[in-house]
């Protein structure tokens, strides 16, 4: 009896070590790895992925040549005889933008659509004999083209007499906000400018209520501001971002007025709490505004301005004024197009596609080919968990003779949060580029110009987490011409 009993229990344990084996045996499908947080919301993936956004300054300043009006014009100046917003529309498309933004009100107060609360704005303007509505000529012509619309509404206002007083203003702002997210659908991103007069009349916004009625009334919006809460102000309006640019940040810390806080919006922070990531505005011409005297920056500066800007980890939004005639000014929509064509010769072409690309570990299911196909989201290469403390790298080598590349891009998988601190980059064994944040995208022109090499390795030196790397590209840039030679 107990021999029988004994044996049997062998036979159950032997029983339940078949399962635990049929069960590991099973094929299952490899999950990817915990997110760190923190994570962009739906609508702020969207908008990085947008990376280039169109700006539109239009107004009386168009008119009376200035950059801030004074409030005091006269709203008969504001009288564009060709107005042609699919004109503006057609010109964006042809860039390749997927979002414009349009002043609706500047500081001067006189606002671009008929607003029932005010009469400082297109009813007091010959245009159109006062029947005119300029925010609805623009979202109508975007739409045709397939463009998402934003609005630029400005807090400071220099002609309405209730600014100065925190209840009247604020109860006329918050208005003319519901009447514009009321009257425009579909509204993707609103621009709550920082900018005052040095002389303003003192003022307390009251962000709190702006932004709560924003999302009531168009929840996938995204609100722009020195300080979020959806996308944050860079610091600058040169079209520059920091070396190092963390999307994420403290929202509680960021107090405009306060001496750091140019630096600390300009680098965000690895430590921060909420995914607030950096815009960076600038114009295609010297002024916001469209000026006679003026014409567009060469095709070299808007170029510096890309790798600058979408090359390290931010969304650009260029400006480009239309005259006084309404309409983008010829010269403007040309380098516009030149510098929409640069990019994508640039670009067309990775290099990294006919290389072997080696990695230091992977996590099952996500291998280093993920860096290679056109998702540049959820498809991604993933280390080992275990390797957390190890030193991760990306080799590419070339499967025959040399490579002949300016350009490294490399792309965080940001979906699962930005976590590169640190990275390297060497060049047959050499290194040449010692650099920090990735993010979204980070493009690094390489300084010793042209490269003739075997391989790269990318070195990720220190991260939060593992790295997840979407994707990785080597590229000639035939616009770039540095001083040195190394080859
Ligand atoms: C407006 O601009 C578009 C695109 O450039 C053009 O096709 C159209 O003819 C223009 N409309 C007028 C009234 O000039
Ligand atoms: C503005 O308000 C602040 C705080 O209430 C006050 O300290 C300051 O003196 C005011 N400045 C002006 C110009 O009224
Ligand atoms: C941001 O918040 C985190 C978490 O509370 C904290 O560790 C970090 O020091 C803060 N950064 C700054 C600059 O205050
Ligand atoms: C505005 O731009 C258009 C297109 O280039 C041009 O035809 C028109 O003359 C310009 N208006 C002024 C005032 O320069």
């Amino acid at each position: 009896m107990v021999r029988l009993w004994c044996s049997s229990l062998s036979i159950t344990l032997l029983f339940q070590q078949l399962i635990r084996l049929c069960i590991s045996w099973s094929v299952q499908t490899p999950t990817p790895p915990l997110p760190i947080l923190p994570l962009p919301t739906y609508s702020q993936l969207k908008w990085q992925q947008r990376e280039i956004i169109m700006f539109f300054h239009f107004g009386v300043n168009t008119f009376s040549d200035r950059e801030w009006g004074t409030g005091q014009e006269n709203p008969a100046i504001f009288n564009p005889t060709g107005l042609n917003t699919t004109q503006w529309a057609t010109v964006a498309a042809d860039a390749g933008v997927s979002l414009m933004i349009l002043t609706a009100k500047h500081h001067d107060g006189f606002c671009l659509w008929p607003s029932k609360y005010t009469d400082h704005s297109v009813i007091s303007s010959p245009w159109q004999g006062g029947k005119g509505d300029v925010v609805q000529d623009f979202v109508n012509a975007a739409t045709a083209q397939g463009i998402d619309v934003g609005v630029y509404l400005s807090p400071w206002d220099r002609h309405d007499p209730r600014y100065g007083n925190d209840l009247l203003y604020n109860q006329y702002y918050l208005a003319q906000l519901q009447e514009l997210l009321k009257k425009y659908p579909n509204v993707r991103e609103i621009w709550f400018d920082g900018a005052k007069g040095a002389n303003a009349k003192n003022m307390t916004y009251y962000f709190s209520d702006w932004f709560s009625m924003v999302k009531e009334l168009q929840s996938s919006i995204n609100i722009f501001s020195d300080a979020g809460p959806d996308v944050r102000w860079v610091g600058d309006e040169t079209g520059s971002a920091g070396y190092t640019c963390w999307s994420t940040i403290n929202r509680t810390s960021l107090s405009i007025g306060s001496p750091d806080i140019i630096q600390y919006i300009n680098t965000g922070d690895p430590k921060g709490t909420d995914w607030l990531p950096a815009e960076c505005d600038v114009s295609i011409r010297k002024g916001w505004f469209w000026h006679k005297s003026e014409s567009p920056k060469k095709l070299s500066e808007l170029l510096d301005i890309y790798y600058n800007s979408v090359g390290r980890n931010c969304v650009l939004l260029l400006n480009v004024p239309p005259n006084t005639s309404g309409l983008i000014t010829e010269v403007d929509a040309n380098r516009l197009k030149e510098f929409r064509s640069a990019i994508k010769t640039i670009f067309h072409q990775n290099l990294a596609e006919d290389c072997f690309v080696k990695v230091s570990s992977q996590r099952g299911g996500f291998g280093p080919e993920k860096m290679l196909d056109s998702d540049h989201l959820w498809s991604y290469w993933a280390p080992r968990d275990d390797d957390d403390e190890k030193d991760h790298w990306v080799e590419i080598w070339a499967k025959e003779g040399r490579l002949r590349f300016n350009v490294v891009r490399i792309q965080e998988a940001i979906g699962l949060g930005q976590r590169i601190k640190r990275h390297e980059i060497y060049v047959d064994g050499k290194l040449i580029i010692k650099a920090t944040t990735v993010g979204y995208k980070r493009l690094h022109r390489l300084d010793g110009g042209e490269v003739h090499a075997r391989g790269v390795r990318i070195r990720i030196r220190k991260a939060r987490g593992v790295p997840l790397i979407s994707s990785i590209g080597l590229h000639y840039d035939p616009f770039w011409h540095s001083k040195f030679t190394v080859s």
